[in-house]
């Protein structure tokens, strides 16, 4: 017979209890592995019991050694070793990178990459995962936008849903994992986009913009939140009792556990807001932060805190509860290993299936960002040179890239070879920030010269985004913008493909006659371009995040408010408004822009209703008909825009989209369903409510490419 939790609880001693609370990385255990180190170490001093009674690891680490560990580790107690591991876009079987998942607005085909994500990972002996991270990202200096799904908090809820039922799906089998969603909270409004840096925003737009997706995955069910480095309101998150307390805890009604990020209870040091490790756990633990990553101040501080009255052991037994119940859901006191074993990962790991989905998936998250006609390729008559530091490249998978291997990837040259289509390649150069070698140009300039197109393979190297990869410039590093004036010298057709982690100042690269965002595309790269360049497949992507003019722009948005003196028209010359001398407003590719090759026409767009009131409701229809000659995937979008509000209210917000399928010739009636729910924001006093007044619906293909009509709340 089980106990119950709170029978292990009683049973515990104080100092067992606080071990629950410590999460260290598996070289602290017995044949514990070297894994990748994703943050700064420390001195832990820790004692043997502190480190045998641990509650949780962290770090991807195999069937075999989880096995092992949690064998030696049940030699101590009955209670088992929590293992998480950052699954964040896949785990062997590597998917394109979170950003181009947003890009794909498919939250069902992303559900899937997170379910096959959670059966290899769970092989493996993860029970954990670090995803969905939902922060919001609008500047793309910040290295870890290719973590988010973008710039809107409408698609980070709706692709952080997708993620967590993927993963977790009823947690009743022992393939599905529990999610953690982070970083909570508004990491992606670090100061300067530079990581770890100062966040200050008024609690308006932390509510209103910077709120909303974690609250979506917390109401669909997410078992773990995570802290997040930087301060909220001069509080860094991790001990910050209102947001953690009386927001998490108290508004969104979070009942499961709470961890740091990385090092982040040591880090009020730092930060300038505790003298010494005793002042760090008490923070911590008064925020609720039930589970320490990475630093032993709990175990070193807790039980004195306890002692002296600082702290009331009623916080601990709170946060074991949590962790203990955790374990409980996951089944993990009936089976320590969860069913993990090495054959099962030689059974899961890169099986075709998930191989396919990952090929499915980066055709749908690519974007066609510009095509004069020139896409799609015709297979049999065209002489093609593929040149560049991504033509042959398998550095395609992006950060955070968990087991995943690049040698699995297939690159674009490899994709052509299979296919029986010859192409030459060149290098030509690199794609690190400091290249300046262009002895590889000659070669390229060679075959390009023989050639009818030229493909250039562009983009910056992985490392050069995710966690602490920030960049001042972005624009193409090192010399493929020499290489790209080069080649377009010859008066050839040019298609740009670019490999990236962050929207690029992609301004010199327009008058080439296509190009291609892959983003980090995984592991089916290469064959996805292949299908896209001939037109096998459609591209669909809508950009997720909005492309600036220059790094001067940021943050550029679409979801942007008025001000007082908006520009007349995109080429006013009026003076007097808000306006940049040197560059337009607008970015260069906007939010939910994305190209195909077939044209969609949208017409007779029609409101049943212009009149709503908080007991109806308004359906919004308009014809889709696809009037190309391929099928293709269109994204629908809804956007809403308050017109006068007790405060200034954005120009327009996405509340809806439907990514449907069309044949040439096909048309569809799509419709949404407007609620006065939908136009619920916080007020001039902070009040979460509608107002009455007119408001605009908004309804086509991008946010600067639409239809629109008026209705009333009354
Ligand atoms: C890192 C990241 C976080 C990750 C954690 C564990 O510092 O901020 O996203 O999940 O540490 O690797």
């Amino acid at each position: 017979m089980l106990k119950t939790i709170e029978q292990r609880i009683q049973a515990m001693s104080v100092t067992e209890k606080i071990a629950q609370l410590q999460q260290l990385a598996p070289y602290f255990y017995e044949g514990g592995s070297n894994m990748m180190v994703t943050g700064p170490l420390e001195e832990y001093d820790l004692s043997k019991e502190m480190i045998q009674k641990a509650g949780s690891s962290l770090g991807n680490i195999g069937a075999k050694e989880m096995i092992q560990i949690q064998r030696e580790h049940m030699l101590h107690h009955d209670i088992p070793l929590l293992f998480m591991a950052d699954v964040i876009h896949g785990y062997r079987t590597i998917f394109p990178i979170p950003l181009a998942l947003g890009c794909s607005f498919h939250p069902s085909l992303v559900e899937q990459c997170a379910r096959d994500s959670a059966v290899e990972a769970s092989a493996s002996g993860i029970q954990v995962t670090f995803s969905p991270m939902v922060d919001l990202t609008r500047d793309p200096r910040w290295g870890r936008v290719m973590e988010s799904s973008g710039e809107d908090n409408f698609l980070n809820g709706e692709m952080g849903k997708a993620f967590v039922k993927g993963y977790q799906g009823d947690l009743k089998d022992s393939t599905q994992i529990a999610a953690c969603v982070k970083h909570f909270a508004a990491y992606g409004a670090s100061e300067a986009g530079r990581d770890y840096n100062h966040v200050d925003m008024s609690e308006r737009i932390l509510r209103e913009q910077y709120l909303p997706a974690y609250k979506t995955v917390i109401d669909a069910g997410v078992k773990l939140v995570m802290t997040s480095f930087n301060t909220i309101d001069a509080v860094p998150s991790t001990g910050n009792t209102w947001l953690m307390r009386d927001i998490l805890r108290g508004e969104f009604d979070f009942k499961g556990t709470l961890i740091s990020d990385w090092g982040a209870v040591g880090e009020f040091i730092p930060h300038g807001l505790a003298t010494d490790g005793a002042d760090c756990a008490r923070l911590a633990m008064k925020a609720g932060c039930d589970i320490e990553m990475m630093t032993p101040h709990y175990n070193h501080h807790v039980k004195k805190l306890i002692e002296q009255g600082e702290i009331s052991e009623t916080l601990l037994n709170e946060s074991v509860t949590r962790i203990l119940n955790l374990k409980e859901e996951l089944g993990m006191f009936m089976d320590p290993y969860r069913g993990a074993s090495v054959e099962k990962e030689q059974a899961t790991h890169l099986c075709p299936k998930h191989r396919q989905h990952a090929r499915e998936m980066a055709h749908e998250s690519m974007v066609l960002l510009q095509n004069n006609g020139v896409l799609p390729l015709k297979k049999q008559d065209q002489k093609l040179a593929i040149i560049g530091p991504f033509g042959d490249s398998h550095d395609i998978l992006g950060g955070w890239s968990c087991e995943g291997r690049c040698e699995d990837a297939i690159s674009i040259v490899e994709a052509f070879q299979k296919e029986g289509i010859e192409v030459s390649y060149e290098k030509a150069c690199t794609a690190s920030i400091d290249d300046c070698d262009i002895t590889g140009f000659e070669a390229a300039l060679k075959i390009a010269k023989e050639a009818d197109i030229i493909i250039l393979a562009l983009g910056e190297d992985s490392i050069l985004s995710g966690e602490g990869g920030c960049r001042a410039h972005i624009d193409l590093p090192g010399v493929q913008l020499e290489l790209y004036q080069m080649i377009k010298k010859l008066g050839k057709p040019v298609i740009v493909i670019l490999f990236n982690g962050r929207p690029l100042d992609v301004s010199s690269l327009l008058r080439a006659d296509a190009i291609l965002e892959a983003w980090y595309p995984g592991i089916e790269g290469g064959p996805a371009i292949f299908d896209l360049l001939y037109g096998i497949v459609n591209p669909s992507g809508k950009l997720a995040m909005s492309f600036p003019q220059c790094v001067g722009q940021i943050p550029v948005y679409y979801n942007h408010v008025s001000t007082g003196r908006p520009k007349p028209s995109v080429d006013s010359k009026e003076r007097y408004c808000t306006h940049y001398l040197d560059i337009p407003n607008e970015p260069l590719f906007a939010f939910g822009q994305g190209l195909s090759y077939t044209t969609f026409q949208y017409d007779n767009m029609h409101l049943d209703h212009t009149i709503l009131t908080h007991e109806t409701k308004i359906h919004v229809s308009i014809n889709v008909s696809n009037i190309g000659e391929h099928e293709g995937k269109e994204v629908v979008q809804l956007y809403l825009h308050d017109v006068i509000g007790s405060v200034v209210r954005p120009v327009k917000e996405l509340k809806g989209f439907q990514k449907i399928s069309l044949k040439p010739s096909e048309s569809k009636v799509v419709e949404f369903v407007i609620s006065e729910a939908m136009l619920r924001y916080y007020t001039k006093d902070l009040t979460y409510q509608s107002e009455v007044g007119d408001f605009i619906v908004y309804v086509g293909g991008s946010s600067v490419d639409l239809q629109s009509a008026t209705f009333t709340l009354q």
